[in-house]
C-alpha cells in the first residue's frame, strides 16, 4: 500500500533485484545538438518514477526513446530483459500518454477507450468487459456515452489514462499527464494516479516540470538538466540531501549562504560566511577540505523564529522582518539581514493569530536559528 509516494519495496537498494527498465549510456543527438547526454538509469517493476527538469532538458526525448518513437544515437535500452534496439513501438510492452492527450473528438468515451482493443481484433465481449472495468476504475462509468467536448479537463485526462491502460501495458509512459489541469484537480488526480498505479502494479514513468507533483507522486525522481541526470533518489533524499545547489534550488525553497570551511572534523564542520558576519556549525562530517568554498543551505521550515535571542550561539542570525506572507496553514517571513540578504522562514500557524497579530510584525527585530543537523553543506 502506498502511503506517500514512497513504496515499501525499495528494489533499487537490493543489489540482486533485476531492473525492469535498464538504460545504459544512452545519448540522443539531433544534428549537432545533444538532447540526452550519456545517461544511465534502472527503473524497477511497480515504480512510479518521475523525470523532473526545466523546459528543454530532454525529458520527452528520453520518454520517446523508451516508447520507440526515437532511436538512441548510442547506448542500450532494455525492458523486461529484452533489448529494445530492434523492437518497433507497437511491439514494445509500453504505452505512452502524450503531452497533449488528443482524444478522438467524434467518438464517445467508451469508443475512445475501446479503440486500441478493436484495432487488435479482440472479441466484442472481451472489449466490453475490459472497457467497463477501466471506466469503473477511473470513475467514468456514467460518462461512457459522452463525447470529449462534453467533459471537463480532468475527466478528459482520465479517459486518456483509461485508454492508455486498457491494453495492459507493463510500462506506462506519461508526458506531463496533469499539465492541463488546475491546481485542485491536479492534486486530486495525482492521488487517483497513485491509486491506479498501486492497484495495477504497472510501472509508470512520468515526466513533469512541477516539483511538487514529482514529490507527491514518485517512488524516485531523476532530476534532469541539459540532457543529464543531476541526481536520482527518493523524494526525501532529493529534498533533504540535494547533491548540488541547482537541485536544492529547483526543489522547494532554500536559503543559501556562501562561506569557507574553517573547521573540518569527522563529526562536525564549521563554515564562516563570506557575505555576512556569521558562523555556521554542522554536527556531521563532510568530504570538504579546509578553506574550501562551500554553501550552507537551510530550508525555510527548518529555521526557528523568535523575538528573543535563542540559547545556543551557533547558527544564529539577527534580522528585521521585511515581509510576511500569510498562507493560512503557514506564514512565510522574509527577514532582512544586516548585509541586505533576505532569509525566508516558514512558521506553522499552530494557533490562530490573536487580534490579527502574528509571531512577529513588520520591521520587528527577530532572531533565527536552526539545529546543527538541519543545514546542508554543498560544494557545487
Ligand atoms: N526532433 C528534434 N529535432 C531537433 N531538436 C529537437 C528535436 N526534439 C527535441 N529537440 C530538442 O531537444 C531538447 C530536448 O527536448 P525535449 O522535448 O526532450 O525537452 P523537454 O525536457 O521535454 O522540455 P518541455 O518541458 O518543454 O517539454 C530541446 O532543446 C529541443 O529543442
Ligand atoms: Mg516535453
Amino acid at each position: 500500500m502506498t502511503v506517500s509516494g514512497e513504496i515499501l519495496d525499495q528494489h533499487w537498494l537490493d543489489s540482486r533485484a533485476r531492473p525492469f527498465i535498464h538504460i545504459r549510456g544512452v545519448t540522443k543527438q539531433f544534428g549537432g545538438f545533444t538532447a540526452v547526454n550519456n545517461v544511465d538509469l534502472d527503473i524497477y517493476q511497480g515504480e512510479l518514477f518521475c523525470l523532473l527538469g526545466g523546459s528543454g532538458c530532454g525529458k520527452t526525448t528520453l520518454l520517446r526513446m523508451l516508447a520507440g518513437f526515437e532511436t538512441p544515437t548510442s547506448g542500450v535500452i532494455s525492458i523486461d530483459g529484452v533489448d529494445m534496439n530492434d523492437v518497433p513501438p507497437y511491439e514494445r510492452p509500453v504505452n505512452m500518454m502524450f503531452q497533449s492527450y488528443a482524444l478522438f473528438p467524434h467518438m464517445n468515451v467508451e469508443n475512445n477507450v475501446a479503440y486500441g482493443l478493436k484495432r487488435d481484433g479482440l472479441s466484442k465481449e472481451e472489449i466490453r468487459l475490459r472497457v467497463g472495468e477501466m471506466l469503473a476504475m477511473v470513475e467514468l462509468s456514467d460518462f461512457s456515452k459522452r463525447k470529449p467536448h462534453q467533459l471537463s479537463g480532468g475527466q478528459k485526462q482520465r479517459v486518456a489514462l483509461a485508454r492508455s491502460l486498457v491494453k495492459r501495458p507493463k510500462v506506462l509512459l506519461l508526458d506531463e499527464p496533469l499539465g492541463a489541469l488546475d491546481k485542485r484537480l491536479r492534486e486530486q488526480t495525482q492521488f487517483e494516479l497513485m491509486n491506479i498505479q498501486d492497484r495495477l502494479g504497472v510501472t509508470f514513468v512520468v515526466v513533469t516540470h512541477d516539483q511538487e507533483e514529482a514529490m507527491t507522486l514518485s517512488t524516485r525522481i531523476a532530476v534532469m538538466d541539459a540532457g543529464q541526470f543531476v541526481q536520482v533518489g527518493t523524494p526525501t533524499e532529493i529534498y533533504e540531501y540535494p547533491a548540488t545547489r541547482r537541485v536544492a534550488d529547483f526543489i522547494g525553497s532554500i536559503n543559501m549562504f556562501e562561506g569557507r570551511v574553517t573547521e573540518n572534523d569527522a563529526d562536525h564542520v564549521v563554515v564562516d560566511s563570506t557575505d555576512n558576519a556569521l558562523r555556521f556549525f554542522m554536527d556531521h562530517g563532510a568530504s570538504v577540505s579546509d578553506g574550501s568554498r562551500v554553501w550552507v543551505a537551510v530550508r525555510p521550515e527548518k529555521i526557528r523564529l523568535s523575538r528573543t535571542p535563542p540559547p545556543n550561539e551557533a547558527n544564529q542570525i539577527e534580522g528585521v522582518v521585511q515581509d510576511i506572507g500569510y498562507l493560512g496553514n503557514v506564514s512565510i517571513y522574509r527577514v532582512r539581514l544586516e548585509s541586505g540578504m533576505i532569509v525566508e522562514v516558514t512558521v506553522p500557524n499552530q494557533t490562530r493569530p490573536r487580534d490579527g497579530k502574528h509571531a512577529a510584525g513588520w520591521e520587528d527585530r527577530v532572531f533565527l536559528d536552526w539545529e546543527a543537523s538541519s543545514a546542508i553543506l554543498l560544494t557545487r
